[in-house]
């Protein structure tokens, strides 16, 4: 699955008066009316116990130059927010500074699923920043590439997938 590209984001909340939070890439906006978006925490996550606990979590969607806090945030156990900028958002979840985009979300519903949970939630608040997005693929966080479907793109990038398919390996 790792072939599937995403973009990164890091979940936050506050429990017990501080703020925690994990880099989760499992993030997808799933409804326009009503606002749900949706993701999918580990059973092992540490954090997310107690973000449900609180019924309320942030989505911080990571900008390119944000690869820093993807990692810090994929680490149990550490002071993840230490020297990182934040706010409280209306939620009182933690809003991470010069990220893409952040949504404050109400605990919806948890739906059980092997050793993940599928976790719904109800967008109240949202914003966006500036920038390019992070994105994770094949186990690397990269940039996002080139447009593909204005025409021009289209004509060269499909030969390459033709000569890709058609490969030894
Ligand atoms: C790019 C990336 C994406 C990740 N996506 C998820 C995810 O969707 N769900 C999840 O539970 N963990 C995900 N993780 C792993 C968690 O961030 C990691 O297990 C973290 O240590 C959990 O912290 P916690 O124990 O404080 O919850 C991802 C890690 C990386 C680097």
């Amino acid at each position: 699955m790792g072939r599937f590209a995403t973009g990164v984001t890091v979940v936050t909340a506050v429990a017990g008066g501080e703020p925690i939070g994990f880099t989760c890439q499992s993030f997808v906006s799933l409804s326009l009316e009503p606002p749900l978006v949706a993701l999918a925490p580990a059973k092992s996550s540490t954090s997310w116990p107690r973000m449900a606990a609180a019924g309320a979590f942030c989505i911080n969607v990571l900008a390119a130059d944000q690869v820093g806090l993807a990692r810090a945030f994929a680490s149990s156990g550490s002071d993840k927010f230490a020297g990182v900028e934040w706010s409280l958002g209306s939620l009182g979840a933690p809003v991470i500074g010069n990220v893409l985009a952040w949504a404050q979300c109400v605990l919806e519903l948890v739906h059980d699923a092997g050793d993940h949970e599928i976790v719904v939630g109800r967008v109240a608040d949202l914003g966006t920043g500036e920038g390019s997005p992070l994105v994770y693929y094949r186990g690397t966080f990269v940039r996002l590439g080139d447009a593909v479907d204005l025409p021009a793109a289209a004509e060269q990038v499909a030969p390459i997938a033709t000569d890709r398919a058609l490969g030894p390996t």
